[in-house]
């Protein structure tokens, strides 16, 4: 007791004061702020890559702020030395990097990770992508993409959480939360509306009303920002007919005003010099003035806000202005202990990067995000014993392919194909035979020989990501042609669908008897799979965006508003086509398992909040994991409101025979919308459904008073 008081009181006499002397992070970025020219000044809100001219030059000279995407620790070091030892205020640089879906260990592609609908498993990638990058000096990832995309030909739907707000909101919360745990700094991109590109082509321009902008597009950003996020990234795209990197209702108004952002927006690359092709700023420095007085803090890439040197000096920019963004831009370095630490310890990166840790975390998420399609006649789990099993198609064995689109340092040598991951796990008397499939005859004779046939088709991972929109979802090229030749020996085949995007494969739904769809699950490719396909792991990812029939549906998603004439097979003048059902392929949330989840006793009490609840029972032979989810629907209200909406959802594990209570909670702010007057809940009576997917599950009601 008493030596505790003594040290309390040493405490209070000795660190206190040092404590209140120690000049705080305001009077830190202040007083930097005050010895720097104009200049320097704008060399904080510059960014480059490495391959900018005379890049080390510029960091000496202090007139650039942040590098992005350059390679090892030992390449950043060498540029810190040059910003910290010889340009004037030593500021150290902050360097970025797009670190998607891992940085050297590669995860699966987000939106493989939100087919988890685990956010510990985002939680977890994010960390040890974050672990990683900063061993090599990387202190701020463009990460996570968080924009809604209910359009597969948007290529980038690979870099998302899918079409849904809310699980969309809790994979950008867990993805802020496991990038920034130490020391590192996490972007929610492309600030708003760059998912709903019109027709799917990347960089289109966005025309939606405010309502859906904000019940829709905004939540996963909102929801990143209450998480803590440190920067935000605009849009490429223009929302409405004002560029989003010009756009002062959403940087202004939404994110620094209601919102109460903190930390700094960033542009993305040439966005800022590209306002002059949306026909905004007729020069580059007007572009730049509009960028800035919008609230972009950062210029990504072509040093336009260079231009504002000379906008000062002539009086069409207060001096102010800039200093309040190169203060967010101080501060976060300055938080980040960049100051005390600016370089990364080169030994220290060889142990970390592709750790033993790390890759088996990489195997285990992989293995959640697989969501298996369909399996007639129980075909799956194949037998560890199974004869001769063909590996067929052109992504049975592309290392490449298996990371995906956009994977950082990560190493396709690194990566285990579907073909290494079968032989790997295959018993010894099996024979595991390949055909890479590209010639048709000799794979559909491979196929002749073997007992079952896995079939690993979909897209090259450069199909993928930014610039890779499509106006087809079919399988490319000659797959479709590969696919009907197999099925047409007869044999058993398991089609294996790898791909950043919902394909439309109905001729594969209707005649091929197993699916699964792995995505790009990335390093452990094909561990993960061949884990699922020989049953050591009971598949349980479900689908977090809707795959259509066909192009023609898009854009189909589950939350939709009811419509006037809702579709009557027996009525002509009902909302529907007439050569086409208006189902999905596959709906939202879909996935099943080798075993079997019954849903029973739904109960619903409260008055203010409500309490849902369901037994969920393992009703099968094998534990197995079930995501269960809830849904509402506003029955009337002063608007339309969508046919249904996730509120909630839990991934359980249940041993055979296993019951569990699965309970919800609903606030009223899960049940408002955006009205004329802003956020509203109105009385009335909420239907709600707790299941397995978007279009299956128990039904109930409650009413809001
Ligand atoms: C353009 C992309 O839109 C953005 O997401 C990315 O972070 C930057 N390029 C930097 O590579």
């Amino acid at each position: 007791m008493r030596k505790k008081s003594i040290f309390i009181l040493a405490v209070f006499l000795f660190v206190a004061p040092l404590a209140a002397q120690a000049p705080n992070l305001d009077e830190r970025v202040e007083a930097l702020l005050r010895r720097m020219t104009l200049e320097e000044k704008l060399g904080q809100l510059i960014q480059y890559t490495p391959s900018q001219p005379d890049i080390r030059a510029l960091a000496a000279k202090g007139s650039v702020g942040c590098v992005f995407n350059y390679g090892s620790a030992a390449q950043t070091n060498a540029l810190q030395r040059a910003a910290v030892e010889e340009s004037r205020l030593k500021i150290p640089l902050l360097f970025a990097h797009d670190v998607i879906h891992g940085y050297r260990t590669i995860f699966p592609i987000p939106l493989g990770i939100a087919s988890t609908w685990d956010t510990s498993a985002a939680e977890l990638a994010a960390r040890i992508s974050a672990r990683e990058a900063s061993a090599s000096g990387v202190r701020w990832t463009f990460a996570p993409m968080v924009d809604i995309a209910r359009d597969p030909r948007w290529g980038r739907v690979a870099e998302g959480a899918g079409e849904d707000p809310f699980l969309g909101s809790a994979m950008a919360a867990a993805y802020v939360r496991g990038f920034q745990g130490d020391s590192f700094l996490a972007c929610a991109k492309h600030f708003a509306g760059y998912g709903a590109a019109e027709a799917g082509r990347d960089y289109n321009s966005v025309d939606m009303s405010e309502r859906t902008l904000r019940q829709v597009y905004l939540p996963p950003f909102k929801a990143a920002v209450d998480a803590g996020v440190s920067t935000i990234m605009t849009g490429f795209d223009s929302l409405n007919a004002v560029p989003a990197t010009a756009n002062e209702h959403l940087l202004k108004e939404i994110l620094r005003g209601e919102w109460a952002f903190r930390g700094f927006v960033d542009s993305d690359y040439h966005a800022v010099g590209q306002l002059i092709d949306h026909g905004v700023a007729a020069t580059p420095q007007e572009a730049a003035l509009k960028a800035i007085t919008a609230g972009v803090d950062m210029d990504m890439f072509d040093g336009t806000y260079l231009t504002l040197a000379a906008a000062v000096r002539d009086g069409h920019l207060s001096e102010s202005v800039i200093d309040t963004s190169v203060g967010r831009v101080l501060r976060a370095k300055f938080d980040l202990g960049l100051f005390e630490r600016p370089y990364a310890d080169e030994q220290r990166e060889k142990t970390v990067l592709f750790a033993k840790e790390h890759v088996d975390a990489a195997r285990r998420i992989a293995q959640e995000s697989i969501v298996l399609l369909k399996n007639e006649g129980a075909l799956l789990p194949l037998s560890k014993n199974a004869g001769t099993i063909a590996v067929i198609g052109p992504l049975a064995d592309s290392k490449a392919d298996m990371l995906g689109s956009w994977y950082a340092l990560g190493k396709p040598e690194e990566a285990i194909t579907v073909l290494e991951g079968v032989r790997a796990k295959a018993g010894p008397q099996t024979q595991v035979a390949y055909a890479k499939g590209d010639d048709i005859a000799p794979a559909v004779s491979t196929a002749g020989k073997s007992d079952v046939v896995l079939l690993i088709l979909g897209e090259e991972g450069k199909m993928t990501g930014e610039a890779s929109s499509r106006a087809f979802l079919d399988l490319p090229g000659k797959q479709q042609q590969l696919l009907e030749a197999i099925v047409a020996t007869k044999k058993p085949v398991v089609l294996v669908v790898m791909s950043g995007r919902p394909l439309t494969i109905s001729w594969a739904a209707a005649n091929v008897p197993a699916i699964v769809w792995p995505w790009f699950p990335g390093s452990q490719a094909g561990h993960a799979i061949a884990d699922v396909l020989f049953g050591d792991v009971n598949p349980s990812g479900k689908l977090p965006i809707t795959v259509p029939r066909s192009v023609g549906q898009i854009p189909i998603y589950y939350a939709h508003l009811p419509t006037g004439r809702p579709e009557d097979p027996a009525i002509k003048y009902t909302s529907k086509y007439i050569d086409s059902p208006n189902d999905p392929l596959y709906p939202f949330g879909y996935g099943r398992s080798y075993t079997r989840f019954e849903y029973s006793d739904l109960r619903i009490s409260g008055g203010d909040s409500f309490t849902v609840s369901a037994d969920v029972r393992n009703a099968g032979q094998r534990a197995g994991d079930e995501i269960v989810q809830l849904y509402v629907r506003d029955l009337v209200a002063s608007i339309s409101r969508p046919v249904k909406e996730l509120k909630g959802f839990r991934r359980i594990t249940l041993g055979a025979g296993e019951k569990r209570r699965v309970e919800f909670t609903i606030t009223r702010n899960d049940l408002q919308f955006w009205s004329d007057h802003g956020w509203t809940v109105e009385p009335g009576t909420f239907k709600v459904w707790i299941g397995p997917s978007s279009v299956e599950g128990l039904e109930g009601t409650f009413e809001v008073k």
